[in-house]
């Protein structure tokens, strides 16, 4: 996809795993960044604005209504790798 180099390339050295991350445990089926990806959970582009780590974790972890619990099946790490990501999502990064 296009598109979806604008924010991969905008990311660097670490960045970039954590953005493979997001699109390997297939968060970005349901989620859209920056105009890429799913629609059926809210869009991410700017999370950071909303939510603190400590919140996105929990909802992660554990799960929303419609947004699957990864607790059982994400690391540690990469849970931890996942909010440090969505956590410079402010509106203002990775634009395409
Ligand atoms: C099956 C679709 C689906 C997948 C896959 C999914 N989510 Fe979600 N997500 C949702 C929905 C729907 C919500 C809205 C909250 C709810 O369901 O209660 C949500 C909410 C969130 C929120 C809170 C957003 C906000 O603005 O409140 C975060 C952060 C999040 N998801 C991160 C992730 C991450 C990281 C992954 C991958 C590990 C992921 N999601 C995978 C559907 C999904």
């Amino acid at each position: 996809m296009q598109q979806e180099r604008g924010w991969r390339a905008a990311s660097s050295g670490s960045q970039n795993r954590r953005v493979q991350l997001f699109h390997d445990k297939a968060c970005i089926t349901c989620h859209r960044i920056s105009g890429n990806g799913g629609i059926h959970g809210p869009d991410l582009t700017d999370v950071a604005n909303r939510l603190t780590k400590d919140q996105m974790v929990l909802m992660i972890v554990n799960g929303g209504k419609e947004m699957p619990a990864y607790g059982g099946t994400l690391k540690k790490e990469e849970v931890n790798d996942l909010t440090e990501f969505l956590g410079t999502r402010d509106g203002n990064t990775g634009k395409p």
